[in-house]
């Protein structure tokens, strides 16, 4: 991350006299009224990464399937399907929400190394577009799904091509000791089981290497080798019209330079198109990343022996890929530093009962008291739908902002929300203590 970063890196988000807008909505006075953290998310920043992705695609006979589990807001999801978008989904809870959201089922695919049947039985019934099988075994069980059910089950295998999509360890996915799809070598073999199955229909095959790629080779290496796997199944009689390229664009942070989504369909084009089928294809990060931040306040500023240290009310729990992944994401104040404000390294971090729950080390930051609003950018993918209550702490709301308009998409958690989530057992409930008991005239002790 470079000192540079000093705006969030979409341009709905942007200073004006000084005040950091979402489109047309003052942040500060959103957090006023919302209260912090709180995420906040820019319709128009989604509905114009769904157009940067329709178009570069629109002489490819694709269809862009969002992937849901970036975020999976019912208003979110909504916002990109009503520009057209469908979805990718990867359990019985995310396609009931695109299915809620308006995401037509022959829109949907269902992605996922593990589904459990009744999973499978699910979307059997929802009319999906297709199961995308990651497995031999997943492949018997589904056949065995769709014969009970009398149903017909639209596949495309996945395929583990073995190329380093050369990202976090954490979120590769296309190495032969990652455990998702099936290795080139087996395909063959799983493709004519598939085609000899009852219930069964292959259609073609799906890749997915990894998430926040920054290069186009990694792609260019998986393709080629779905091309070839194309002309090797086509060659032995297989009928396969249909390629699902999965997500993985990248996205900027801070000072990467991910590729863009034009040069990204050109490689598509070029390697796949020959082939003449249809595509679908799968963006998350891309998507929704830098459609969102999360606001957050500044609790203290603490002078450590070694460090300044920023302590905001945003925490792990609420944003948990610095943590998880390293990540570095840009933050900025909501009201802008004067030109010549002075940037000293700082250690932004949350009130979390450990070390690891930290935004930013020795980042260069502007002079901050206490009570400054700060958004952390680029949070609109693995943000939200990340976050727990660890340490007691209430789950966050989500914001839409929509021109001048803004809307509450998902409440702030109560207390009383957190307190229903659990129940005792009767032998643990007050009534059985031996205070409530001697305090109910029912015991001694
Ligand atoms: N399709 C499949 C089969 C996937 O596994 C994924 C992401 C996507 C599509 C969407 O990938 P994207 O376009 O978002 O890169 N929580 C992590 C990211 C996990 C991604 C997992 N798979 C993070 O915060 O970086």
């Amino acid at each position: 991350m470079t000192d540079s970063v000093r705006t969030p890196p979409a341009p709905e988000f942007a200073y004006r006299d000084g005040a950091l807008f979402a489109e047309d909505v003052s942040l500060e006075q959103l957090a006023t009224v919302v209260g912090t953290p709180a995420y906040c998310y820019s319709q128009a920043a989604l509905d114009r990464r769904y157009h940067e992705f329709a178009d570069a695609f629109a002489d490819q006979n694709a269809m862009i399937c969002y992937a849901v589990k970036a975020n999976g807001n019912q208003a979110v999801i909504a916002a990109l399907a009503r520009q057209g978008a469908g979805a990718d989904v990867v359990s019985e809870g995310e396609l009931r929400l695109a299915i809620a959201a308006g995401v037509p089922p022959e829109r949907i695919v269902f992605s996922g190394v593990g589904k459990t049947r009744q999973e499978m039985a699910f979307a059997l019934d929802s009319g999906i577009r297709q199961i995308n099988v990651e497995s031999a075994p997943e492949l018997e069980v589904l056949a065995e799904v769709a014969a009970a059910k009398d149903r017909t089950a639209t596949v495309v295998i996945r395929v583990n091509p073995d190329v380093d999509a050369r990202t976090h360890a954490k979120i590769t996915t296309g190495t032969a000791e990652n455990k998702f799809g099936v290795d080139l070598a087996h395909v063959p073999e799983v493709y004519a089981r598939a085609e000899a199955l009852d219930g069964i229909v292959p259609v073609g095959l799906a890749v997915h290497i990894g998430s926040q790629l920054l290069e186009l080779t990694p792609f260019r290496s998986a393709f080629t080798k779905l091309a070839e796997l194309v002309a090797e199944l086509r060659a032995a009689g297989h009928a396969v019209s249909r390629l699902d390229i999965g997500g993985g664009v990248g996205i900027r942070y801070g000072s990467e330079s991910p590729p863009d989504i034009a040069g990204y369909a050109e490689i598509v084009r070029e390697l796949l198109g020959p082939l003449g089928c249809e595509l679908i294809v799968e963006p998350g990060r891309a998507m929704v990343g830098n459609a969102g931040v999360l606001l957050t306040r500044v609790l203290y500023v603490k002078q450590g022996v070694e460090r300044r240290f920023i302590i905001v009310d945003a925490a792990m729990n609420d944003l948990l890929r610095p943590a998880m992944y390293d990540a570095g994401h840009a933050i900025v104040p909501l009201v802008e530093p004067a030109a010549d404000a002075v940037y000293e390294p700082a250690d932004v971090v949350g009130p979390i009962c450990e070390t690891g729950d930290s935004f930013a080390t020795g980042r260069a930051m502007p002079p901050l008291v206490a009570e400054a609003l700060l958004a952390i950018c680029s949070a609109g993918a693995y943000g939200a739908v990340m976050a727990s209550s660890y340490n007691g702490r209430l789950l966050v709301p989500e914001v839409l902002v929509h021109g001048d308009r803004f809307a509450v998409i998902r409440p702030r958690q109560g207390f009383a929300d957190l307190l229903a989530q659990d129940s005792l057992p009767d032998w643990l409930s007050q009534e059985a203590q031996p205070a409530a008991r001697i305090a109910a005239g029912r015991g001694s002790v």
